[in-house]
């Protein structure tokens, strides 16, 4: 059994982190007053106790439903500087975070006003947390690849600020495939690429992210083990995989956090990290997550300590960077 200290202090990563998942209940009441926003919810108390999901989709109807709140850049900015000092409270040394530009700029919010939100969090928080940090664009996968490409439009201004691109949103019925000709453009824009696949869908959606898309991470993953072939190609191939434990359980991917298959992915030689996913809406923050799975699964010393090392050779800092932590 490892110590809580020892857990604490390891170099964590967080590479699947969907900002506008992170907005706790006290700031989505405090800025719907900011706005004056009538809520359908009496109190904090009554949000928190909907947050009981059945599935993917039943999480995302409130997850954009509570995005309504965000609308300028100091919303924005707030929450993901909120974000950050928990980050910094886990041991987060790096992140690279989500953002929904389509979920802001279907409500008339402005593409630039989201991302100076952001980025200018994202900024003071290495100042001040020390914290280092990449930011991905995802596309929303429900919506018509079109839709997507005029928002690629609208980041073509700001692709120094923007580090990658992902896909997320309701994964059964939108196979990675429907956004072949949109992550071919993102890519000769020079954009790495990462998608959403195997957390709802089936193995298939894995391999058309890597064979489609070209993606050099996947995001959950975790129903690629259902196909030993693809495992294989995805270890070969040192693919690594944005796993989310509590997300899984919340909903309802996998019945408990003792039946997760976290140790059979490390087992299987696969690139697994531990990340937070949703943390406002899961119940957890990545702190929680790590601490959750090593006394659920048992995890060993040297188990956690490949989980932390995976996180850093997963993320996209340089070489240099990487070896301070390596
Ligand atoms: N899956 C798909 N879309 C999402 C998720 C997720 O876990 N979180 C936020 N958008
Ligand atoms: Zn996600």
């Amino acid at each position: 059994r490892v110590s809580p200290d020892w857990l604490a202090r390891l170099p964590k990563t967080e590479l699947h982190l969907h900002i506008e998942g992170t907005l706790e209940p006290e700031l989505l009441f405090a800025l719907a007053e900011r706005h004056g926003v009538a809520l359908p919810y009496a109190d904090v108390d009554a949000l928190r106790a909907a947050y009981d999901f059945k599935d993917l989709q039943s999480f995302l109807d409130l997850y954009y439903a509570g995005a309504d709140v965000l609308r300028s850049e100091a919303d924005f900015h707030d929450l993901t500087r909120a974000y950050l000092a928990r980050a910094h409270a886990d041991g987060v040394v790096h992140v690279e975070i989500f953002f929904d530009p389509q979920t802001h700029t279907a409500r008339g919010v402005p593409f630039a006003t989201v991302l100076n939100g952001i980025r200018r969090a994202l900024t003071d928080g290495e100042r001040e947390f020390g914290i280092s940090h990449r930011l991905i664009l995802c596309f929303l996968r429900h919506l018509p690849e079109a839709d997507g490409f005029a928002t690629l439009e609208e980041a073509l201004p700001h692709l120094d600020r923007i580090d990658g691109v992902g896909l997320d949103s309701s994964e059964a019925g939108h196979p990675p495939q429907k956004f072949e000709r949109l992550f071919a453009r993102c890519r000769e824009l020079g954009l790495p690429c990462v998608a959403h696949a195997g957390e709802e869908g089936p193995p298939e959606y894995v391999w058309q992210a890597l064979n489609a898309l070209r993606v050099c991470r996947i995001d959950h993953g975790v129903r690629a083990l259902e196909d030993p072939v693809l495992v294989a190609e995805l270890a070969r191939r040192r693919i690594p995989l944005t796993v989310c434990p509590l997300s899984n359980v919340r909903l309802k991917v996998y019945p408990s956090l003792t039946r997760h298959p976290l140790r059979q992915l490390l087992q299987a030689g696969l690139v697994a990290t531990v990340n937070s996913d949703d943390p406002a809406y899961f119940g957890g923050y990545v702190g929680e997550n790590w601490r959750a799975c090593a006394e659920a699964l048992g995890l060993t010393r040297e188990e956690l300590l490949q989980l932390a090392r995976n996180g850093i050779d997963a993320s996209w800092l340089e070489p240099a960077a990487k070896a301070r932590w390596l």
